[in-house]
């Protein structure tokens, strides 16, 4: 894939990183029922990296990436998507980031059922009241292989082909970060491959940047890079991991949990 699109060569020549959180915490509830879902954490994703988050469930896995996302405030610390501090901009700054600058794909594709493949992967484009560039929409569209499915509506496409309409419909608005909850969670294998393969591509040819949770080692050694909470801190750190590194981390991690 050596498509270059012109918002991402500009993009690229920026160094700084597409998302930051320094030394974030979230604190929910309050008294006795207080959980400390994030504590000090500081994370850079690179621009056109693609990062795995792991971690037990409960470790804050969910939390670091709504937080990132603008999609949840924070107590303390700071996050920035792009050159943009979020933490601090008002509901309406909030709305627009969330519109213009992230993409999400979730376990559950939430997919809208009465839309057609097509019309759900420009819905963000339409909400916002800008047209799709056709170019990239092709772009995107032959990178999830779904050409001959565009008039189907959910129904009538498969798990993965569904979870590949929610991948196109993240990357359609060119946003600075995707963000992916376990996006191969409801998936047999075959499709979960698929749905990595297309979002590792989208990162190599795209320079789109992606986070994705993840409790699968196989997931994770698409990635470039994995890191690992608990206890909603970072605990370790992979760099170009395969899945026996990933899944040999998960092993120290739970023997130390265990002693601790
Ligand atoms: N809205 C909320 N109100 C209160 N506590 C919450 C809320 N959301 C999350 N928590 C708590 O914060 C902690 C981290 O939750 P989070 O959903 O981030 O975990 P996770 O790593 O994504 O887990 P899983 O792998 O099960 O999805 C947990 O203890 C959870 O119970
Ligand atoms: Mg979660």
């Amino acid at each position: 894939m050596t498509l270059t699109m012109g918002a991402h060569t500009a993009k690229g020549t920026r160094t700084s990183a597409a998302a930051r959180a320094v030394d974030v915490w979230k604190v929910y509830g309050s008294g006795e029922a207080q959980v400390a879902a994030l504590r000090g954490v500081s994370v850079e994703l690179a621009r056109g990296g693609f990062t795995a988050i792991m971690g037990p469930s409960g470790s804050g896995k969910s939390t670091l990436m709504h937080c990132l996302a603008g999609l949840d405030s924070v107590t303390g610390g700071d996050v920035y998507v792009g050159d943009t501090l979020i933490t601090g901009l008002s509901d309406h700054g909030l709305t627009r980031l969330r519109r213009d600058q992230v993409g999400f794909v979730f376990q559950q594709f939430n997919l809208l059922a009465t839309l057609t493949a097509e019309e759900n992967i420009l819905l963000p484009l339409s909400i916002a009241g800008r047209k799709p560039d056709r170019q990239w929409f092709d772009a995107v569209i032959d990178t999830v292989g779904l050409r001959d499915r565009l008039g189907h509506r959910p129904s009538q496409l498969s798990g993965g082909q569904q979870q590949r309409v929610a991948c196109a419909r993240a990357l359609i608005s060119r946003p600075e970060v995707v963000f992916a909850d376990e996006p191969t969670g409801n998936l047999d294998s075959r499709s979960g491959a698929e749905v990595l393969g297309f979002l590792r591509n989208s990162v190599r040819g795209f320079g789109q940047t992606i986070a994705m949770v993840t409790h699968d080692p196989t997931a994770a050694s698409y990635a470039d890079r994995v890191i690992f909470l608990a206890d909603g801190q970072i605990v370790s750190e992979l760099t170009a991991p395969t899945a026996e590194d990933v899944l040999d981390t998960m092993k120290s991690l739970d023997t130390l949990t265990a002693v601790a």
